[in-house]
């Protein structure tokens, strides 16, 4: 019994510290989206368009999932780099059954984000800047961009939808084209 309750502290630990790390390493954690900020993100989505739907961080896999249940036959795909929150997600996916849904656990900014036609996100001002400098480099095509909180440095958004939450959190909609 000892053992087993030294082994779960042990491996409670392991997490905690892997969350940490991810943290650290990535400059976020790996925070959900509100359940407001996901009804409005999911709301500006339009998977009409041909192409997937990408989610550059993850993270529990929230967001996606809400998505790849919603949008059945489009494929969402989600990077997510600590990987504590992507083993759960990727139960999820499997619990779920959500076929359309890929997760990989790989940072976002070497991915081959050319399948995208919308980018989801909630990142930090790094991030995002990081994001942007990939964008304008690796992408030649017109896609939507939907971000939680954080804005792109340089580009004009579309839209901002306040959120009525305490901090009136803003999500950024953004139609992208290469420049
Ligand atoms: C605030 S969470 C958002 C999770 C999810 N998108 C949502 O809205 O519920 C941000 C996630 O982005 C991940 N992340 C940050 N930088 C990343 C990178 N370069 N590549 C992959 N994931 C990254 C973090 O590990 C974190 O889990």
């Amino acid at each position: 019994m000892d053992y087993i309750a030294i082994a779960l502290f042990f491996l409670v630990l392991l997490i905690a510290f892997s969350i940490v790390w991810g943290t650290l390493k990535t400059g976020i954690s790996p925070m959900m989206s509100s359940s407001k900020a996901r009804q409005a993100m999911l709301a500006e989505i339009n998977m009409d368009e041909k192409g997937a739907l990408i989610d550059v961080g993850s993270g529990w896999g929230t967001l996606v999932i809400a998505v790849a249940k919603k949008h059945p036959k489009n494929q969402i795909i989600g990077y997510e780099l600590s990987w504590f929150p992507w083993m759960v997600s990727v139960l999820f996916k499997y619990s779920l059954g959500l076929n359309n849904l890929t997760l990989y656990r790989k940072d976002f900014k070497s991915a081959d984000l050319s399948a995208a036609s919308t980018l989801v996100c909630y990142l930090f001002p790094g991030g995002m800047l990081a994001l942007e400098d990939k964008l304008k480099h690796d992408l030649f095509k017109n896609i939507t961009i939907v971000s939680n909180t954080f804005a792109l440095p340089s580009y004009k958004p579309t839209k901002v939808i306040k959120l009525k939450d305490f901090y009136q959190t803003p999500i950024y909609v953004y139609h992208w084209q290469p420049q």
